[in-house]
């Protein structure tokens, strides 16, 4: 059992005065490629993290959601009652808000309390909400029968209340990518997820280890929020650029029909916006194709063509994502790219393993030269999902 499943279970004897029924993990993720696709009804390509966030829960008799956050130490707590836009704020909302989403979807959930502690790492775009946000979740259905991590598709009801808790109550326009990969990825495979088709998804196998490479997470330090406006502008772009073009969502165009598509588009800004929408589509798709042959090269071009998209086109990088990977790519890196929102948070790199102290080396040398704060450079593998952890009862109250 994970350490921290113990630590969160041991602090919620401690503060609530008894044991916990359980403890519930869920993942933060990287998204390989298939950048803002996800609310055009475009393909994402997530594996999730080993990096989970645990709640260890008991349920309630009234409708309170009291929270103990360790890593913040701090406790709030809510009545599901006064659970609204915006209300609560700060981390107690995305856990409210998820709790809020079942019962306003019908199901029989009461308040509960929750010990939480987390090692993804807040802010760097790895999806450290959606893993607050499915660790709650998971813990709401284990605490009141709910069956919503039984099966794949029990799981899109919880990827549904995880997701309508960010949009709703904490505000931010995000489109499901981060909710689907923390409850439906598998361990050892990237999940593709086709959100132009009710969010359906395929297994691909991802083991790069087993091809003497290593996936490295460049984690820039460079906060990114998702509330700012610049992710929401991004979406008013495409929903613009599909009013003009008659289409419901930019992932309805073709890579075929993308020539005759920009020149219906009168402005500049729109016609950067779907070309690298469409594009992006069509190199998630290749690079599923290139993982099933087993063409690394072939991958590692598509992060590189991915990421002069999102910075050029999309215009969502930042200096110190362009920055890790050029590093990272100068120094042996098959490809890097910038992974999540943008506007700071992490890049990935796919290097092989003989090359991976040199990228690390390289990366720490350009931040140094610039004075930045150091990059945060770790490798990581395709883990499971959102899932109860098995503690036993000993440990429970150890
Ligand atoms: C954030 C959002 C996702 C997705 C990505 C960009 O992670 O939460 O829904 O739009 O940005 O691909």
């Amino acid at each position: 059992m994970s350490q921290l499943a113990h630590t969160a279970a041991q602090r919620f004897e401690q503060i609530f005065g008894h044991a916990p029924t359980g403890v519930w993990a869920a993942p933060g993720r990287v998204n390989l490629i298939g950048e803002h696709t996800d609310y055009n009804g475009g393909l994402c390509l997530p594996i999730a993290l080993p990096q989970r966030t645990y709640a260890a829960a008991g349920p309630r008799d009234d409708d309170i959601v009291r929270v103990a956050s360790l890593d913040f130490d701090e406790q709030a707590e809510v009545s599901l009652d006064d659970v609204a836009p915006g209300v609560p704020g700060g981390w107690l909302g995305y856990v409210a808000g998820t709790i809020w989403a079942l019962r306003e979807r019908g199901f029989a959930v009461h308040g509960l309390d929750l010990a939480t502690t987390s090692d993804v790492p807040i802010g760097a775009g790895l999806s450290s909400s959606a893993a607050i946000e499915g660790a709650a979740g998971g813990a709401a259905s284990g605490l009141f029968n709910l069956g919503l991590l039984d099966s794949d598709a029990s799981r899109v009801t919880l990827v549904d209340a995880c997701r309508r808790a960010e949009n709703h109550i904490v505000g931010a326009p995000t489109g499901g990518l981060d909710q689907t990969a923390s409850l439906r990825c598998l361990p050892r495979h990237a999940l593709l997820i086709d959100f132009g088709h009710d969010a359906r998804v395929r297994q691909i196998p991802f083991d790069v280890a087993a091809h003497g490479l290593r996936l490295l997470v460049i984690d820039t330090r460079a906060k990114h929020a998702l509330v700012d406006g610049q992710y929401a502008a991004r979406r008013a772009n495409c929903e613009q650029a599909a009013r003009e073009l008659g289409v419901d969502l930019l992932g309805r165009i073709t890579p075929e029909q993308l020539p005759d598509a920009l020149s219906r588009l009168s402005d500049q800004t729109l016609r950067r916006r779907v070309r690298h929408v469409v594009t992006e589509i069509a190199r998630t798709r290749q690079c599923c194709d290139a993982l099933e042959h087993g063409d690394f090269q072939q991958v590692g071009e598509l992060f590189n063509q991915s990421h002069a998209s999102l910075r050029d086109d999309y215009e969502v990088s930042s200096p110190e994502l362009d920055l890790a990977v050029a590093a990272a790519r100068g120094a042996g890196a098959l490809g890097a790219r910038m992974t999540g929102g943008g506007f700071g948070g992490s890049a990935i790199a796919l290097v092989p393993v003989a090359a991976l102290d040199a990228v690390k080396r390289a990366v720490a040398d350009a931040y140094l030269a610039r004075e930045w704060t150091p990059a945060h450079v770790f490798a990581v593998h395709a883990a499971g999902p959102a899932d109860r952890v098995a503690v036993h009862e000993a440990q429970l109250v150890e």
